[in-house]
């Protein structure tokens, strides 16, 4: 099964119709997302805590590391360039950082708020080989977007 994102778009929307709390709105999308994709093996976020720093934030999936900072990982290229980074190969993307050994491909988009502030990354890890499209990440950052967005 694969995800409808219109479909995923709509019922995030109203579960978080009115909700203002980055973690619970973080928790939802995770949720929906989560169980909405069989080729999402780790599904979560990352906040922006301090300048140049992620930790970890609502997550479904096997447990990930607590802190990146910006110079390391996917999720720190993504949080660093403000661009959503489509790894088909995780073994060859220099620095990746391997939370299962079970990975294989991953997508990480950063999450915007009001007047572009970064609040953070979406990370979706794979266990299947490039399994990620232009696609998906047009379809999750219009979901980040009408989420975060407004904060
Ligand atoms: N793979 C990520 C780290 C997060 S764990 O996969 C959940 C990265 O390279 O930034």
């Amino acid at each position: 099964m694969q995800a409808d994102y219109t479909t995923l778009a709509k019922t995030i929307e109203s579960l978080t119709e009115g909700e203002t709390d980055e973690v619970a709105l973080m928790a939802t999308v995770v949720c929906e997302l989560h169980h909405a994709d069989e080729r999402f093996d780790w599904t979560g976020f990352y906040r922006v805590t301090e300048p140049g720093l992620l930790k970890i934030g609502p997550y479904q999936g096997g447990h990930g590391c607590l802190v990146i900072p910006f110079e390391r990982g996917v999720c720190g290229a993504a949080a660093r360039t403000g661009a959503v980074q489509i790894v088909p190969d995780v073994e060859a993307f220099p620095g990746h950082i391997a939370c299962s050994s079970s990975t294989r491909s991953e997508i990480v988009l950063p999450v915007f708020g009001r007047g572009g502030r970064l609040i953070g990354v979406l990370d979706i890890d794979s266990d299947r080989p490039d399994a990620f499209t232009d696609r998906d990440a047009c379809d999750l950052a219009a979901i980040l977007a009408a989420t975060f967005g407004k904060l």
